[in-house]
């Protein structure tokens, strides 16, 4: 068994963790547990010299938010004759750790998740069954969980409970198995149960029984999903940020197939009775990548359909809890689709916006279920923590969205639309072109690498481009690097410009390229490096002293934010290869983030 619960925790390394453990029933009903800090290499060599028998078991990898990562903090947590492994936060763990020591049952580690153990332990000492002493602690926990339970003593009982982070129950032949995602369960079953809010299930190998959060028995629909959404290879190249940047043309392609139809003419797009001319206001919430793919949608959406955008990183907009104008639409984005602050933002805005809406890559999430309308972005799995082919799906998807709402507005006519759907139909072709550069980024990164500070800028519709830039670099390569709008320079970050901080200039030709080409000039009035990423009629304005040229295609100016995302996807996969950085898993960082 350990080895299979090895391999699921192999597919879920991709979100990114510092610490994992096992634990098992043997067949003589003993319950035992690994644990080790670091990659899950450490584990599978524990078990090499110290296996771990028995044909029931439970795995995880943990992300630290409460304790230092040591095995100590590991998952799975033991107490008396129950093991736990726990995504979420228990907010009230200190009230309840207080009440255990109270009553005599210390704590070994610094973590919320040995409380539930405890907890469970302490009503099974009282003489309650596992599932009794399990539904007497999940009334008790406040904060978001999704839990799994094994018993000492009891080689076919399993109890999971998900209360604001997902959990898939598998069916095998004969065999059961739960994971946090699906695609943990993939070599094993494509047939899955997803649990909803407040569910908990018994699971023993002849099936589960779930229950709703009243205690009623709930009738959970069993469904075969997709194989191809759970296959995880590189295909080829040495790391999935690179597999994923290289088959933006393809994805995005995706994007456009199912929105945009085959002659340009139409949009395909089924919004459900959300009409753009009765909206007055969009509110934008979204975190990191998606944070930025949103921002660029504003420009998008005040420019070319006259709509006002506020848009906000959800951990803000939860607690700032804003007004809303009438007649508002919420748009939340998010890849995962389990952003806890993207989630709460949306539940915060339900009654309070007119309508809400989701771009989501996950179809089966918590965002995608919540939201009155969601949008699904095709991007298909995306593996590295560094976002990059769900940011130009999203960003595509929104173009079409855009096009939608000018259209609805009356801000564009019929040829107006023809025009820029055709226009977005040329955006894989002009993708595959910029990757081209790829071998030209590589040489420019492996010099950027050896800076300490790194400067992004851009103007307008490009400035997320620059922020998306600096972010994409700060977390693989740790570099520092900020995003500014070029017009911002002097009023701040030009005090950081010398002949050791490169200055990366995302501008392709358009009406304020002459204003970026002043910002650039005093850059390089100050010794600093500018590489600049334009088209060739940019490149050949700029005029001698530029460090480095990326040249890319032209291209209507409507689609250049997407584009450009590929040289500085590209430049921050680079750098982190030179430096040696681990490029898919960079540490403390974590893919999908269902903590606060
Ligand atoms: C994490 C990831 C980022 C991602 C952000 C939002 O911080 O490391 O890559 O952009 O979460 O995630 P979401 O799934 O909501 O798009």
């Amino acid at each position: 068994m350990a080895p299979i619960i090895v391999e699921g925790l192999r597919r879920l390394e991709y979100r990114g963790y510092d610490s994992a453990g096992i634990a098992t029933v043997n067949e003589a009903g003993q319950l035992d547990r690994r644990r080790a800090v670091g990659k899950l290499v450490n584990l599978s060599d524990l078990l090499v010299h110290d296996p771990l028998p028995g044909r029931a078991g439970i795995g995880h990898t943990r992300w630290a938010t409460h304790g230092v990562p040591n095995e100590v903090n590991a998952h799975p947590h033991r107490s008396g004759g129950v093991a736990v492994v726990h995504n979420g936060i228990i907010e009230n763990f200190h009230e309840l750790r207080a009440e255990l020591a109270a009553k005599g049952i210390p704590h070994e580690s610094e973590t919320d998740t040995e409380t539930v153990a405890m907890l469970v332990g302490a009503y099974m000492k009282e003489g309650k069954s596992p599932q009794e002493a399990v539904r007497a602690t999940l009334a008790r926990l406040e904060g978001a969980f999704a839990l799994l339970f094994l018993f000492d003593g009891e080689d076919d009982l399993m109890i999971a409970a998900r209360k604001g982070s997902p959990l898939a129950i598998g069916h095998g032949e004969g065999e059961m198995y739960v994971g946090s995602d699906a695609i943990a369960l993939a070599p094993m079953t494509n047939m899955i149960t997803y649990l909803e809010e407040g569910d908990w299930a018994v699971i023993t190998r002849a099936g589960a029984t779930i229950y709703d959060a009243e205690g009623k028995l709930a009738n959970r629909e069993a469904r075969r999903i997709r194989m191809d959404a759970a296959r995880i290879e590189k295909g080829g190249h040495r790391h999935f940020m690179m597999k994923e940047i290289a088959e933006q043309p393809t994805v995005v392609g995706q994007v456009l197939d199912a929105y945009v139809s085959p002659d340009a003419h139409g949009i395909m797009m089924d919004l459900e009775g959300i009409d753009f001319a009765g909206i007055d206001r969009l509110s934008i919430v979204a975190c990191g990548t998606a944070y930025y793919a949103g921002l660029v949608a504003k420009y998008w959406f005040e420019h070319y359909a006259r709509l006002p955008v506020d848009i906000d990183v959800a951990s803000e907009f939860r607690y700032r809890e804003p007004p809303f104008a009438p007649r508002t639409l919420g748009i939340f984005v998010s890849q995962s689709g389990e952003t806890a602050d993207t989630l709460a933002a949306l539940r915060f805005s339900e009654g309070k916006a007119a309508r809400t809406l989701a771009l989501v890559n996950v179809p089966e999430s918590s965002i995608a279920r919540e939201a009155d309308v969601a949008l699904p972005i095709h991007a298909g799995p995306e593996i590295a923590v560094a976002s990059t082919k769900a940011f130009t799906c999203q960003l595509t998807t929104f173009a079409v969205l855009v096009v939608k709402a000018a259209h609805a507005r009356g801000e564009i006519d019929d040829a107006g639309m023809v025009e820029m759907l055709t226009d977005l139909r040329h955006l894989p072709g002009l993708m595959s072109h910029a990757l081209a550069s790829d071998e030209l980024i590589r040489a420019a990164a492996e010099e950027v690498a050896e800076a300490r500070d790194v400067l992004f800028l851009g103007r307008g519709q490009m400035f997320p481009l620059a922020l998306e830039g600096a972010l994409k670099l700060k977390e693989i390569s740790y570099l520092h690097a900020e995003g500014y709008p070029s017009g911002e320079l002097k009023h701040g970050p030009i005090a950081l410009v010398d002949k050791a901080t490169p200055t990366v200039v995302l501008a392709p030709h358009d009406g304020l390229f002459d204003k970026t080409v002043s910002n650039m000039q005093e850059v390089m009035a100050r010794g600093g490096r500018v590489l600049l990423v334009a088209d060739a009629r940019a490149k050949d304005q700029a005029g001698s002293g530029v460090w480095k040229h990326i040249t890319m295609p032209d291209a209507p100016e409507f689609l250049q934010p997407i584009l450009y995302a590929v040289p500085a996807q590209l430049l921050a996969y680079h750098a982190a290869v030179a430096k040696g950085t681990d490029v898919d898993q960079p540490r403390n960082l974590a893919k999908s983030v269902t903590v606060e």
